[in-house]
């Protein structure tokens, strides 16, 4: 078995901060989002990954290389542009050949692994395999309609939603994807959208089945599902302590601290991340904060917040919280008179004052 992931798309809702960035490189806990798609599939066994990049920007295949200190063997996979994910599948068939494969949307993210979904797509020996998370607003969502317990229709987006659930983006399909894709046209908006080969693969009578994901499933779509995401990756990790802290500091929960990081006369309420070289003085650092390498919080509190490399939070009289701060950002105490508010904020961003 192979698998596929996508890095390409335009990363539109999550400006300011694909300004300067490809999305799935943005961290989670410290880590690139497509760092986690990748670590699933090896954990699932597969090794022979195919990554879709964006053609304009080689910024995946250098961040991420050839995949071998993840244990995985990658090959990179060009698309001129996001014409959508039925248009991945299509200019990946060389690459996949007719082998089975899993489909993975590399800005997803998913506890408890791929591993039961594979075992249920061999069990029922399906075409296409989907998996179904219930979510509050299916109808940002490709959306099952679900008879007995057979998939009859998916709909894209719709405005009326006809179940509560979403199709993940997470597929597993055997060779016949290849004609569904070949066969379907372009969507009002231009795309080839997955959810009408699923569509064709339904009124064609191929197999396809489902499981429902009951742990948890996360499309990274809009900021703040960074921040829930990053909640929930926090939840699950374990303890490491490179960096020091200091006798005045009070520790509590779950915390990683990277190399050369200092906690000096600070409180921080884990679970919270902090990366290499960074420094913590007189500040709390709440539950569910990563903060990256290079980074000065001093003087300041920070909660429930992700923050780039090269930050600085210093001397803020305000508590931090769900925020997310992309790289080299300074939130500082202004200097000298008249006392006010001063921003340098770049486009599409975003502050919310009290
Ligand atoms: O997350 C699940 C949803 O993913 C499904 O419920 C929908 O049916 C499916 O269409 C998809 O919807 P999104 O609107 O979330 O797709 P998005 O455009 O964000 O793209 C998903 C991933 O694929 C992301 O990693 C970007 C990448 N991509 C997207 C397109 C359209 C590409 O690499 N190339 C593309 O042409």
């Amino acid at each position: 078995m192979k698998a596929l992931i996508t890095s390409g798309g335009r990363g539109t809702r999550l400006r300011p901060l694909t300004h300067t960035q490809n999305k799935h490189l943005i961290p989670i806990a410290n880590k690139p989002i497509l760092h986690y798609a990748i670590e699933y599939c090896v954990e699932a066994g597969i090794t022979d990954i195919g990554i879709v990049f964006s053609s304009d920007s080689d910024a995946v295949p250098q961040a991420i290389g050839n995949g071998k200190s993840l244990g995985a063997r990658i090959t990179y996979i060009p698309q001129e542009a996001p014409l959508g994910l039925a248009h991945v599948v299509k200019i990946s068939q060389d690459f996949i050949k007719t082998d089975p494969f899993v489909f993975y949307l590399g800005d997803n993210m998913v506890v408890g692994g791929l591993k039961r979904f594979i075992e249920a797509f061999h069990k029922h020996k399906s075409n296409c395999h989907l998996t179904l998370a219930r979510v509050k607003d299916p109808e940002r969502f490709g959306v099952p309609t679900i008879k007995g317990n057979r998939i009859v229709e998916i709909q894209e987006k719709p405005e009326k939603p006809k179940s509560p659930f979403a199709v993940s983006g997470i597929y597993i399909y055997d060779k016949t994807i290849f004609e569904a894709v070949n066969a379907i046209a372009p969507s009002p908006r231009g795309e080839l959208e997955i959810s009408d080969a699923h569509q064709y693969l339904i009124d064609k009578g191929y197999k396809i089945t489902y499981s429902e994901i009951t742990g948890w499933w996360k499309d990274t779509g809009k900021p703040y599902d960074l921040l829930e995401a990053n909640r929930l990756i926090l939840d699950n990790m374990t303890e490491t302590i490179d960096g020091s802290i200091d006798d005045r500091s009070i520790v509590s929960g779950k915390i990683r601290l990277g190399k050369s990081s200092k906690i000096i006369n600070s409180t921080i309420r884990g679970p919270v991340i902090i990366g290499d070289n960074t420094r913590i003085e007189n500040s709390y650092v709440g539950p569910f904060t990563s903060i990256y390498d290079d980074c000065i919080v001093k003087n300041s509190e920070v909660e429930y917040s992700i923050l780039l490399k090269e930050c600085k939070i210093i001397d803020v009289d305000i508590r931090i919280e769900h925020s997310l701060l992309g790289n080299d950002v300074e939130i500082i105490k202004a200097q000298g008179k008249p006392a006010t508010h001063r921003f340098l904020i770049g486009d599409q961003s975003r502050i919310e004052l009290i």
